[in-house]
């Protein structure tokens, strides 16, 4: 088991490859037990290729040393890291028409040991977790993703974050779509799961998720690398100067407080 002074999670020199083309081109991250970073960065930097290669995508060729809890999860199919507590939530998550999701969740929660026999119990914790995310029981019975709007689509994502009780979470633009009051209730979330311990990964565009949901570190992707990393404040940079403004910090003046820190 890791001590709280080991990483939850950590991964070094990721190298990720979809269909030969070199996306993700070594990266190396650690975080604590109940830390929250973010991930930023321009489209097509390759965040989500990392989020998804992380959880091992079956499309992508990933290399390098992946580490959950102290253990060594590179080689292992995704449903067996998910079962180490590894979880991502999609930026776009898909839709499987004829599976409901109260029997996806079932099935996952089975397949993760996590689903209470007693099937009473179970229907319970499934309504108080809808109701405490707004999601009309009504759900329950449609079609997993299937005419969702991409709101309904990201909170059901955090609905299966909370059931899963993960130790790491990547969450890949959960704020995405998401209406005022469901972007509060989603940080909500994503606060209580890092408070009882787990790691979290948050990939935004935007300042709002991070003003409810503070990183203790935000990591900024370029081209495939961590181009540069700073705390939560250097978000309001980027949000006031754009990319332009960390290009011009790993290119020019700033460049040896930037190497410091890749
Ligand atoms: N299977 C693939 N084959 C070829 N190119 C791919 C493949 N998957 C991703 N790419 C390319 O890799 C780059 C990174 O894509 P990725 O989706 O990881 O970016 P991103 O940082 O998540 O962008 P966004 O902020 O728009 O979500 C893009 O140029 C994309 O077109
Ligand atoms: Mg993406």
């Amino acid at each position: 088991m890791a001590s709280a002074t080991t990483p939850i999670f950590s991964c070094d020199d990721i190298q990720i490859a979809a269909e030969t083309k070199s996306i993700v081109k070594g990266v190396a991250l650690s975080v604590y037990p109940g830390e929250i970073h973010a991930l930023m960065g321009p489209n097509g930097s390759g965040k989500s290729t990392f989020a998804t290669g992380l959880m091992g995508h079956p499309s992508l060729d990933v290399k390098g040393k992946i580490t959950l809890n102290g253990e060594s999860v590179e080689d292992m199919p995704p449903h067996e890291r998910a079962r180490r507590g590894l979880f991502l939530g999609f930026q776009y998550p898909v839709a499987i028409p004829g599976v409901t999701v109260a029997s996806f969740l079932r099935a996952s929660l089975n397949a993760l040991g996590k689903q209470s026999n007693n099937v009473f119990e179970f229907r319970k914790q499934l309504e108080d977790t809808f109701a405490k995310l707004g999601i009309p029981w009504s759900f329950a019975d449609r079609y997993l993703n299937d005419g969702f709007s991409g709101g309904e689509k990201k909170r059901l994502e955090i609905l299966q974050m909370v059931l899963m009780e993960p130790r790491f979470v990547i969450l890949d633009e959960i704020d995405s779509g998401l209406d005022v009051d469901a972007l509060k209730v989603v940080a909500k979330g994503i606060n209580e799961i890092a408070q009882k311990g787990a790691g979290v990964l948050m990939v935004t565009h935007y300042q709002r998720l991070l003003d409810l949901v503070v990183p203790a570190k935000v990591h900024y992707f370029m081209d495939g690398k961590i181009a540069f990393q700073g705390g939560a404040d250097t978000v309001r940079e980027l949000e006031a100067n754009g990319y332009d403004w960390l290009k011009q910090k790993v290119a020019g003046a700033d460049v040896t407080a930037v190497s410091e820190v890749i």
